[in-house]
């Protein structure tokens, strides 16, 4: 579509320059200010001229007359309109056939992406979730957000690099340590794994705060005993540095399972933990340029000036944070990576945060401070219920996933008990079908999982984009090596579903634009309902006449491209046969 907005724009600049008008748009504006009409009734594309009439100090109406005029006998234009000072215009429904599938077949798995972003770098810090406590549903947002935001900027070119900064330091160590040698043993969590972790991990949280409603009375002794194991493991203690270890094995074992499902991999997994020595460079930078002020025996950045609490640096102990971390790991990453962009995907439950120490790198002089992006994202809910992580209350991510690949392959064993391999496309359609649910909301919207609307192969669901796209797989399956010379033009569906693959590439720099996945995830549905009406209306294979029926087989194959090249942008896979 944007090449044809092009020509379009051209020619539209050729007809102002007529006018002898001065600051005339040029051509990038104009492309800019083509709209596409609500209603496919008003054409493919409009400019609304009364946005000219001031610059080119003429009444809308009259501009929008001449500029008719200067689009005749433009190839890819099939009729031109002037409207109430609207220019309407619909395209050649021969030439967008033409010209998109040959761009589709030409470009293939490139198609939808581009070269801009080439020779640049943007690092992406997503997932990250805090070793031994639970991986839950909270974390689907940060780590399907934050590796399609990763797959869309390679899409255009950029080199990515995933970091999942885990959460592998800091005093909950020092409680499971406590309650690791109180209650725990190898053996128990050799076999229990991460699941016996988190379960020592409410324990001691319950133990050392108490819990009213399962009468457990609170015993401070033991956040005291836990402060010191920490303390310990600070020093180097050789004991509980191998714990410490091990624990994050053990956990790393349990993610990665998830990631596979995912399809995700991370280029590192530098945590919390890689910044301990890399701190004091940066706490003795912000002393010696008089940043840090004394607090109550904290040091901290006043950010009253800037309307922010201030942000911590050193507690009373002289023990490091969560901000302090932060800000040493953004300058190692600029020296490692020489990134253009980074980007850490979060709750908005931290969006706070965030703002403080970009204020405070830009107060420390750092002046690629404007190249963090910080892209946050709403609270889950399931079925209505709110989740919390210390007493325990939460549905984990993987049981979430086993619950949808179960639903599913229920499902397939009554509609398709012949399917060769099962257990894989019951996880592809399982887990694409919580993700693609995930991703159709906005993200910084709330949303509330009911896993029936998730998993409903006739909804605007992950199950049924997948298995529109195994339709276009059968279709081709069956015409063989058929192609198109030269397709031709004859049905309505087929130049309403042209249009939707015209738009991919747009919608992919939307979504880069806004870090926004939800517009692939909407444009997936828009391109799977076009299809079905399509499927539906117009015979492909039975087609009597032969180049009737070849065009409208290479239409399939654009669709199976073009969705094919969407499913990974939003981490979901493809399956041939559903
Ligand atoms: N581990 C943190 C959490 O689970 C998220 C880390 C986000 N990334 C960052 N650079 N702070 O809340």
């Amino acid at each position: 579509m944007l090449t044809m907005k092009k020509m379009i724009a051209a020619r539209l600049a050729e007809g102002i320059a007529a006018l002898g008008a001065p600051a005339a748009p040029g051509v990038e504006e104009l492309i800019a200010m083509l709209e596409y009409p609500p209603d496919e009734g008003m054409g493919d594309l409009a400019l609304p001229c009364f946005k000219l009439s001031r610059t080119l100090r003429r009444a809308p109406v009259q501009i929008a007359a001449t500029l008719c005029d200067s689009l005749q006998g433009l190839e890819c234009v099939g009729k031109a309109e002037a409207v109430n000072g609207y220019l309407n215009i619909t395209l050649s429904g021969q030439y967008l056939l033409e010209h998109v599938l040959a761009d589709i077949k030409e470009r293939g798995n490139r198609y939808g992406g581009s070269d801009e972003g080439k020779g640049k770098t943007v690092v992406l810090d997503y997932s990250s979730p805090n070793v031994a406590k639970p991986f839950h549903i909270g974390h689907l947002g940060t780590t399907v957000i934050g590796h399609s935001l990763k797959k869309l900027h390679e899409f255009v070119g950029y080199s990515c690099v995933g970091i999942n900064y885990l959460g592998d330091w800091g005093t909950q160590f020092g409680k499971l340590i406590v309650a690791y040698k109180k209650w725990g043993n190898k053996e128990m969590i050799e076999q229990g794994g991460i699941d016996k972790l988190v379960e020592l991990y409410v324990k001691i949280n319950n133990a050392i705060s108490g819990n009213e409603e399962k009468g457990i009375p609170a015993d401070p002794a033991l956040g005291d005993e836990a402060r010191a194991e920490f303390h310990k493991l600070e020093l180097g203690d050789e004991e509980n540095l191998a714990l410490w270890r091990w624990f994050i094995e053990i956990s790393l074992a349990e993610y990665e399972k998830t990631y596979r499902q995912l399809g995700i991999e991370f280029d590192s997994y530098k945590g919390e933990s890689f910044y301990t020595d890399k701190m004091p460079a940066q706490v003795q930078k912000l002393r010696d340029m008089g940043l840090l002020k004394i607090d109550d025996g904290a040091s901290i950045v006043d950010l009253e000036a800037y309307n922010m609490p201030p942000c911590l640096i050193l507690k009373r102990d002289g023990s490091t944070l969560y901000p302090t971390r932060d800000i040493a790991a953004a300058v190692y990453r600029k020296n490692e990576y020489h990134f253009d962009k980074a980007i850490y995907v979060t709750s908005n439950g931290q969006s706070l945060h965030f703002a403080q120490w970009f204020k405070v790198l830009e107060l420390m002089g750092y002046e690629w401070f404007d190249q963090l992006v910080h892209v946050p994202y709403g609270t889950v809910s399931i079925n209505g219920a709110k989740l919390a992580t210390r007493t325990g209350n939460v549905v984990l991510l993987k049981d979430l996933f086993k619950a949808a690949i179960e639903e599913v392959s229920a499902i397939m064993e009554e509609k398709n008990p012949d399917l060769e391999n099962k257990a894989e496309v019951a996880e592809a359609v399982g887990v694409g079908a919580i993700v693609f649910y995930y991703l159709s909301n906005s993200r910084i919207k709330d949303i509330n999982f009911v896993m029936e609307d998730a998993l409903n192969f006739d909804g605007n669901t992950g199950p049924y984009a997948q298995y529109t796209y195994a339709r276009t797989c059968a279709v081709l399956r069956k015409a063989g090596e058929l192609t198109c010379e030269k397709p031709v033009f004859t049905a309505p569906e087929e130049i309403s579903l042209i249009k939707v693959l015209a738009r991919f590439p747009e919608k992919v720099a939307n979504a880069i634009a806004d870090y926004e996945p939800s517009v692939i995830t909407r444009y997936i549905l828009d391109v799977a309902a076009a299809f079905n009406r399509y499927y539906h209306n117009c015979k492909i294979l039975s087609a009597e006449d032969e180049t009737v029926r070849a065009t409208r087989v290479e239409i399939t194959r654009a669709v199976n491209q073009v969705l094919g090249n969407a499913f990974p942008l939003i981490c979901m896979r493809k399956m041939e046969k559903i």
